[in-house]
């Protein structure tokens, strides 16, 4: 009932209040929560509610990521595979809607307060995406066996990523955040869902355990590899791409569509805003590979990747 659920985000509020904070990004405070670092604003109280609600169903897919590592794309990926046989060409939604209105968030859109979807009654299969650590995922996903595909992207272009996404989306009255400031908060840790490198090294010892449930893949293997990355994600997701679709050059098709050149000059993304405070051009900036090289000096470069090196030797 509304009540019941009211409550429940009253409780959140409360639990909220007690945790460790510490200056963030933007105005607020971020906040430690199972060892991990949360906007309490921006989707903590629906993870929460994920934590305690969701129920999982075994076909359930699930996009999973850390903040600017390639998640619109990503979402787009994957909505294309999976439903290349409900649109022809002209009709597809990817065309008209954001990404992020094809496959929404847990934290900022289905569980934030108020929830906003019966997620109960949304037809198989589900699309989500979320970017909760693993040691915070709602038991069920886990239990239920549903796949998980994770991205994550060289922490040095997540940092510069995230950096220009705030910038374009913070309130004009605040006073910019250095670039100095941002290495400083990234290396301690302290950014959304993060420490960043322990968010990837949960994914990356479950995916080694489990790689029939979780798909693993970086943003720069999907940029190099793009074609037979997305064949292999079609094969981990039950709907590999048959010999007469490769033919019909279904696969190409859908990475046209889902290309940062075309979804970027699409209108919805250029002049559309499904978010009040911002224009969905947001999500898309330069779309590559190392613009760390162009902004971070090489004492930046190195605390990084000292951080990098010990924590995720074999991936970046
Ligand atoms: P840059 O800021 O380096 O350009 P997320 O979607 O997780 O927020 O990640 C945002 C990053 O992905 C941004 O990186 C953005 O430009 C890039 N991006 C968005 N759409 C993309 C696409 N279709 N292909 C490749 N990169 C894309």
């Amino acid at each position: 009932s509304i009540q019941k659920v009211e409550r429940s985000y009253q409780r959140y509020r409360e639990i909220i209040s007690t945790l460790p904070k510490e200056k963030g990004w933007i105005a607020e405070d971020m906040c430690l929560y199972e060892g991990f670092w949360y906007q309490p604003m921006h989707g903590l109280a629906g993870v929460m509610f994920a934590q305690e609600h969701f129920q999982a169903r075994p076909d359930d897919v699930f996009l999973i990521s850390t903040p600017k590592s390639g998640t619109t794309w990503l979402k787009a990926i994957i909505f294309g595979i999976m439903k290349r046989t409900c649109y022809t060409n002209s009709t597809h939604p990817l065309l008209t809607t954001n990404p992020h209105d094809c496959v929404p968030f847990f934290e900022f859109e289905l569980f934030k307060e108020p929830p906003v979807a019966d997620v109960d009654n949304l037809p198989s299969p589900r699309i989500f995406a979320t970017h909760i650590p693993y040691s915070s995922l709602p038991k069920p996903i886990l239990d239920s066996g549903c796949k998980i595909v994770y991205v994550c992207r060289d922490p040095k272009d997540v940092l510069i990523s995230m950096w220009y996404f705030l910038a374009k989306v913070r309130s004009m009255e605040l006073p910019p955040l250095s670039l100095e400031e941002a290495v400083d908060l990234f290396s301690r840790g302290i950014f959304g869902f993060g420490p960043f490198w322990d968010n990837v090294q949960g994914y990356w010892k479950a995916s080694l355990e489990c790689p029939k449930r979780i798909f693993f893949i970086t943003y720069e293997e999907m940029k190099r590899d793009t074609f037979v990355k997305v064949k292999r994600l079609a094969e981990f997701l039950g709907q590999p791409f048959s010999m007469e679709e490769e033919r019909e050059r279904v696969v190409e098709e859908i990475i046209e569509l889902c290309s940062f050149g075309k979804l970027r000059n699409l209108e919805v993304n250029k002049n559309g805003s499904r978010n009040p405070d911002f224009k969905n051009d947001a999500f898309f900036r330069k779309g590559e590979v190392g613009d760390w090289r162009n902004h971070l000096t090489p004492q930046m470069v190195e605390r990084l990747d000292q951080i990098t090196n010990e924590k995720l030797p074999s991936i970046f």
